[in-house]
């Protein structure tokens, strides 16, 4: 009997750690499978994922940077991809119609509940950034009703874009935006990194007073390319700084979820990782 097969495409792709992940969760639940990296080519991204479910793939994650033509491509979408305008997870339904779906933002809300013990519940968010990460946030954050929550962006018209987009979401929080220069006072409790850029070597233009004394910066990225920000947040004496990889196990542990029937226990395989690749 053949393994089912699944994978991860990005471009590049070397370093993804999704493969050791899949392979941990599948160990762990005794699943039989085989999940590996794929090189998606930046002109046949299309064709390639199709011709692959045809050859008999059950399931594809997606990353960088070909999320949002992954959403273009699929047949149907889930509401949370529809909203987020990104697909990070395909599967093959029995019809043969491609499913997309978008993991991001509820592994980041399950990383910030479970692992950091944070309730966005009536609380004050600021997030850098106006780009798809960004907009991977909003449902699940606005879902969980904070009290205020701020989108801030170097290109102020794109905060303000999502906005307008995410208002009817808002409910009782107050839904601001703004430029980098003028992000309304805080102090807020929860700082989230989802901007592109390690924002520069000097470190950030932001004010200080920003965060509270208990509150969490969270970079969406993981490894050196979070160091500025989370260095910058610590010199601010914020209570936690952490970077993405808890993130990133978690929305595999959505994918995983979804394929297969069974979720895995996260901390064990997160505390793994953690062991090879550093950072907090
Ligand atoms: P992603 O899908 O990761 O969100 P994106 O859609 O390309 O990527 O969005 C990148 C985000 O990082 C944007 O908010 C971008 O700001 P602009 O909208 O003004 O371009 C932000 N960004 C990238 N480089 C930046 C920098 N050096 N300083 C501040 N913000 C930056």
């Amino acid at each position: 009997m053949s393994l089912d097969r699944y994978a991860v495409v990005g471009n590049p792709i070397g370093h993804s750690l999704s493969p050791r992940i899949h392979a941990l969760f599948a160990e762990q639940t005794g699943q039989h499978m085989v999940y590996e990296a794929r090189l998606g080519r930046l002109d046949h991204f299309t064709k390639d994922v199709r011709a692959w479910f045809r050859e008999g793939l059950r399931g594809l994650n997606v990353t960088v940077p070909f999320k949002e033509e992954a959403w273009r491509l699929v047949d149907q979408h889930s509401r949370r991809a529809e909203r987020a305008g990104a697909v990070n997870t395909i599967w093959a339904e029995a019809d043969g119609l491609l499913t997309g779906d978008n993991t991001d933002g509820a592994g980041f809300l399950r990383d910030l509940t479970q692992r950091l013990g944070f309730d966005p519940t009536g609380r004050a968010i600021l997030i850098l950034g106006a780009g798809g990460a960004t907009r991977g946030l909003l449902e699940p954050l606005l879902g969980a009703a904070p009290a205020r929550l701020v989108i801030a962006n170097r290109t102020p018209e794109k905060a303000r874009g999502l906005q307008q987009d995410f208002a009817d979401l808002a409910g009782g929080a107050r839904l601001e935006a703004s430029g980098l220069e003028e992000i309304p006072a805080g102090p807020y409790d929860l700082l989230i990194n989802a901007t592109a850029a390690g924002l520069g070597s000097d470190g950030l233009a932001l004010p200080r007073g920003l965060l509270h004394a208990q509150g969490i910066a969270y970079d969406l990225v993981y490894g050196p390319a979070a160091r500025v920000f989370l260095e910058w947040a610590e010199a601010q004496g914020v209570g936690t700084v952490t970077d993405g990889l808890g993130m990133l196990v978690e929305q595999a542990a959505e994918a995983f979820a979804i394929w297969r029937g069974v979720r895995p226990d996260t901390a064990p395989v997160l505390a793994a990782i953690r062991a090879t690749t550093g950072g907090v």
